[in-house]
């Protein structure tokens, strides 16, 4: 069975890894988006505040049977040490019972273990088990490093 990756990323970064675990995988890829975009001047004061109190936001529609693959890989941007809205969002809509959960983040820092422990419970409470997890830096990271990195974390999947 094909795996699924979905993400939400604001700038790229977690787009290019997802991309690339879709190459790899031959996964179905699904982007996250906002119904509304969040302007970049606005996103620590907006985005980042939803993310520290675990909210969701408003997503648009997804368009696939997620019934149809048995692991999916979630990537998320880190904000404020936990997933952002738009993931969480994902996450509250679905119920992964039965399924195989491969959070991913892409950060400014090289510290995934408090945004790993949140996704994770969160995952947890939509009956999804978490099997596997990988972070990569993207601060003064070029893209092309980026997506070895990913192409290297994938290796173990
Ligand atoms: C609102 C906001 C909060 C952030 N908080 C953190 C953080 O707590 N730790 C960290 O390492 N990076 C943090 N970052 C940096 C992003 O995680 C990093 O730039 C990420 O690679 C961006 O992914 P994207 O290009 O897919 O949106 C934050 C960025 C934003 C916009």
């Amino acid at each position: 069975m094909k795996p699924l990756v979905v993400y939400y990323s604001l700038t790229g970064k977690t787009k290019l890894v997802a991309q690339v675990i879709a190459e790899a995988l031959n996964a179905t890829l699904l982007e996250i988006e906002e119904r509304r975009p969040i302007p970049i001047p606005f996103v620590y004061l907006s985005g980042g505040f939803a993310a520290l109190t675990n909210r969701g936001s408003k997503i648009n529609p997804i368009d696939v049977d997620l019934k149809q693959y048995d692991t999916i890989f979630i990537g998320s941007p880190v904000w404020g040490s936990r997933p952002a809205p738009a993931i969480n969002s994902f996450i509250y809509k679905t119920n992964f019972e039965g399924r195989s959960i491969i959070p991913f983040f892409t950060m400014a820092g090289d510290n995934s273990e408090k945004a790993l422990a949140n996704i994770t419970a969160k995952i947890e409470r939509s009956q999804g088990k978490v099997a596997g997890s990988f972070a990569i830096t993207s601060y003064r990271v070029s893209d092309e490093q980026i997506i070895a990195r990913a192409k290297e974390a994938i290796k173990n999947y």
